[in-house]
């Protein structure tokens, strides 16, 4: 019997303090932005005609593009058309594993694998697209079509684009993809792609070099489109990577996803920009990639920017740089550097402008709901694992959480707001009457627990286990956290104070990032305090993963190693609110869809929302081209969203920041710029 009744725990939720965004999108249609044309006449930066045009160890610009590029419209720059030359100067907290991004490894993030993928869409300039338009950009896939009874797609891919070291890009790229590493349950993409990304049952082949065709079991689920940019359709090099699988060598699984460490330069690519030094702890430089096939309406072969740098340091110190002006670009995201980042900028002679959008930066702890074996638990992680799945529980420490004093932790004034899990305040589907929110009592927090029979039976300050569960040792619960930012730790050591309040103990387990998503992934974790990714704020990219629609696409409930999933009852409501989400493309019946799974969401806590707050862009106001009121994060990162190929500096500003001037990628494999 519960000691306190349900309806005394909600309450009315506060209203988010106002935070004006500080600059607005304009809005445009897809085709005011780009198409697909063949120029009369293409450029490229003098420098590359002269040395290796005309040395004969290139072939002319005209010859490295595909017959129809894709061409940036002139009217829709907010710079107009840019000058080649500079370097945009990144700083980033991760490290690379190496260069197979379909195999698993992250590059490091902070922009170093956006700029080097490019994916069949594209969604992360969509902030800038009319919302009755919305739709994704098309990009590797240059145009579709659906068949009348909208089960298949047809996909053209551009024809005639050339990877960075001159290799065909073709469907043979795509399908390598695809059937060995998307379908091969042995390989795990980079940013999770799964067969049920794309919807259970769903199949892909390839009718010709540059046609594919999708067959899926819904009648024209166009949420997949989605589903095909970053980073869940972004193919790789499959002239250089299908030798190493191990379909196609002696390679273990293991020996394929590491099969091209950092050290392995000039890795082909279809993005911008080719990396060609590697400096650990020190630096990543890019080079422009001679076979890029986006220009501007002129013919200038993009990107104007010949080089990328990614300082290899801390995410704090990319806002320090960023500010100061011996880096670039920020995403300022972690909500304890806001002020002195503020302060700094509103000085007339700053070096980078700094502009905040809305609040779509968002933190829960989440729970592992598998009890199931994944992560093969032991008997302590398994009794934590069943009381995560026990609605009191979640209830208790919920309650239990001063989301207030969580949100002022990090930095006072109107940034942060109490987040009650679920979708953001700040979003299109968002409906404030649909959000079940339980406001912070302690000692009703404890009166649950109590009745959970989680008492104190050794008077040591900590609630036992029942007699029978786990030894009825302490309650002790390990909550992952990634030590590469100060914001996640912070938040979970401030988990860990107020959980002490209610006589749990929670053990921090810290982990640098590539080790903290490998753990997450692997279902190792009992709790996790997570910055969470772009489904909590598009509802329409990553829509699978709002609810365990397949074995390993949902963040904190996974299939054992036989592929069975455990969901609770309300969880089945979540997984067919989110398929029947994805199967209409009728506007006000997804808002009604999204109410229910809101209200269901946090109805029943599915995970503990800790505070929202928004980010800022901050740029070197020496770029142009950088469109109005960018998010850092909305359908994907800024440096997507900032359409960097189209960013330039002016001549007159241009930096002598280039390390390898006039030189391109070298041979895959090989040593550096030639
Ligand atoms: C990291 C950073 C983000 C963004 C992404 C890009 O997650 O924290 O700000 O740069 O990388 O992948």
């Amino acid at each position: 019997m519960l000691a306190v009744p349900a309806q005394e725990l909600t309450g009315e939720l506060p209203d988010p303090p106002d935070f004006a965004a500080q600059s607005e999108p304009i809005f445009v249609s897809i085709s005011d932005i780009m198409e697909y044309r063949a120029l009369p006449e293409y450029h490229e930066p003098d420098w590359v005609t002269s040395k290796y045009v005309e040395a004969g160890t290139l072939p002319p610009v005209a010859e490295r593009l595909p017959k129809e590029p894709l061409v940036y419209k002139a009217a829709n720059m907010p710079d107009g058309l840019g000058v080649y030359g500079d370097t945009m100067r990144h700083v980033i907290g991760g490290r690379p594993e190496g260069w197979n991004y379909i195999g698993g490894q992250s590059q490091g993030w902070g922009g170093i694998d956006i700029g080097m993928s490019e994916c069949l869409t594209r969604t992360g300039p969509l902030f800038t697209i009319k919302a009755d338009e919305l739709e994704p950009m098309p990009n590797l896939a240059r145009s579709w079509e659906w068949s009348e009874d909208g089960k298949e797609l047809t996909m053209h891919l551009i024809e005639g684009a050339k990877w960075s070291d001159g290799d065909p890009f073709d469907s043979e790229d795509v399908m390598f993809f695809w059937n060995d590493n998307v379908l091969d349950p042995n390989v795990s993409p980079l940013n999770g792609a799964t067969p049920e990304s794309f919807g259970a049952g769903t199949t892909l082949e390839a009718i010709d070099a540059y046609t594919i065709k999708w067959t899926f079991q819904q009648a024209f689920p166009t949420q997949y489109l989605y589903t095909m940019a970053y980073g869940t359709f972004c193919p790789g090099p499959s002239h250089i990577l299908k030798p190493a699988h191990p379909n196609y060598s002696d390679n273990t699984y293991d020996q394929y996803k590491n099969a091209f460490p950092p050290e392995y330069m000039n890795i082909p690519v279809m993005g911008a920009w080719v990396p060609v030094e590697y400096r650990p702890d020190d630096i990543i430089v890019l080079r422009r990639n001679p076979y890029y096939w986006k220009v501007d309406e002129a013919g200038h072969q993009l990107p104007y920017l010949d080089e990328m740098h990614y300082r290899l340091s801390t995410w704090a110190d990319r806002d320090v740089q960023a500010v100061a002006g011996s880096g670039d670009f920020s995403n300022l995201e972690q909500a304890e550097s806001y002020v002195e980042a503020l302060r700094r900028s509103a000085d007339d002679n700053a070096p980078a402008r700094l502009q905040f959008g809305a609040r779509t930066i968002g933190y829960a702890l989440q729970m592992n709901f598998s009890a199931n074996g994944w992560g093969q638990p032991d008997d302590r992680a398994q009794a934590v694992r069943e009381l995560n799945r026990n609605l009191d529980f979640r209830k208790a420490v919920t309650i239990a959480l001063d989301r207030q004093r969580l949100g002022e932790s990090l930095v006072r004034g109107p940034f942060t707001a109490i987040y009650p899990g679920g979708l953001y305040a700040g979003t299109a589907y968002y409906d404030k009457a649909s959000t079940v929110y339980y406001p912070y009592n302690l000692d009703a927090a404890k009166t649950l627990l109590d009745g959970l029979g989680l008492v104190d039976t050794d008077g040591n300050g900590v609630r036992n286990f029942p007699a029978g569960t786990a030894g009825g040792r302490d309650v002790e619960i390990t909550v992952l956290a990634n030590s590469d930012y100060g914001t996640d730790t912070n938040l979970a050591e401030g988990v860990i104070a107020q959980m002490e309040q209610l006589g749990i103990r929670v053990i921090a387990n810290f982990q640098q990032g590539t080790a903290r998503d490998n753990m997450s992934t692997s279902g190792q974790f009992d709790w996790q305090v997570v910055r969470q990714t772009a489904e909590m704020v598009s509802i329409v990219q990553n829509t699978a993963a709002l609810a365990p629609t397949g074995p390993r696409v949902h963040s904190f409930h996974r299939a054992n190693s036989d592929g069975a999933l455990d969901l609770l009852p309300f969880e089945e409501e979540l997984v067919t609110l989110v398929n029947k989400f994805v199967s209409t493309s009728d506007n006000a019946e997804r808002a009604e869809i999204m109410k229910d799974y809101q209200r269901i969401f946090t109805e029943n806590i599915y995970s503990v929302g800790l505070t929202q707050y928004p980010g800022a862009l901050i740029i070197n106001k020496r770029f142009a081209n950088i469109p109005a009121g960018a998010p850092i994060f909305m359908f994907n990162w800024a440096e997507d969203n900032i359409i960097r190929e189209r960013v330039f500096v002016p001549a007159d500003a241009q930096g002598n920041h280039e390390l390898h001037p006039q030189t391109l990628p070298g041979a895959p494999g090989g040593a550096g710029p030639v």
